[in-house]
């Protein structure tokens, strides 16, 4: 987080990590799911801001000097809209990597909300944001779908009955019928 900060990204303030204790700057403001189920933000400009904040991260080379900062968990309930802007929360996952693979999980996340595999408020409604999303962003989120698939299976946050959906997910980044 204090990598990306340095180079600009909104992220809130490090003051302090140690061992596993990590202190930071309190934002203030909703999360942009709650912000979209308010009614606050329409369809487009979440995707707009999503693409935007995968955009700028993915313009930032990693620290190790291969690929760019990935986040690897960029989804709107990790999204803080502040009035210093749109600012990403929750990089546990973050490191270097390749955008595309970044690109497709967040894809993947959102398609997993829109079939009704992740039970959350916005619903259906993720998959307006994910082809919306799709539509706005450069580069190739399908190329490494079936690796972010594998990587997804393998967090501990996926019950049973998630990673049985994630082919039909997938198929819904994809824009296919379920298997
Ligand atoms: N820096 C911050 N300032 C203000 N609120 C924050 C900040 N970081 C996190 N939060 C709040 O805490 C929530 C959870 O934070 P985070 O996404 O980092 O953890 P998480 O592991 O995803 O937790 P959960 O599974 O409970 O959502 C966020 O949705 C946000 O409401
Ligand atoms: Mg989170």
């Amino acid at each position: 987080m204090t990598y990306a900060a340095s180079l600009g990204y909104p992220v809130p303030r490090i003051y302090r990590a140690d061992g596993p204790d990590l202190v930071m700057e309190r934002l203030v403001g909703q999360t942009m799911a709650a912000a979209y189920l308010d009614g606050k933000l329409a369809p487009d400009e979440a995707a707009s801001i999503m693409a935007d904040l995968l955009r700028r991260l993915h313009a930032l080379p990693g620290r190790g000097g291969t690929g760019s900062i990935v986040h690897l968990d960029l989804h709107p309930d990790n999204i803080l809209l502040t009035d210093r802007g749109p600012m990403v929360i929750d990089w546990r996952n973050a490191g270097d990597g390749d955008p595309d693979f970044d690109t497709a999980l967040t894809a993947l996340i959102l398609a997993q909300v829109a079939i009704g595999s992740i039970a959350h408020e916005v619903g259906a409604d993720a998959g307006i944001l994910l082809d919306r999303l799709l539509e706005l962003m450069p580069g190739d989120p399908i190329a490494r779908l079936d690796e972010v698939v594998a990587f997804r299976a393998g967090q501990w946050t996926m019950s049973p009955e998630e990673l049985a959906d994630l082919p039909a997910a997938a198929a819904r980044v994809r824009g296919l019928p379920p298997p």
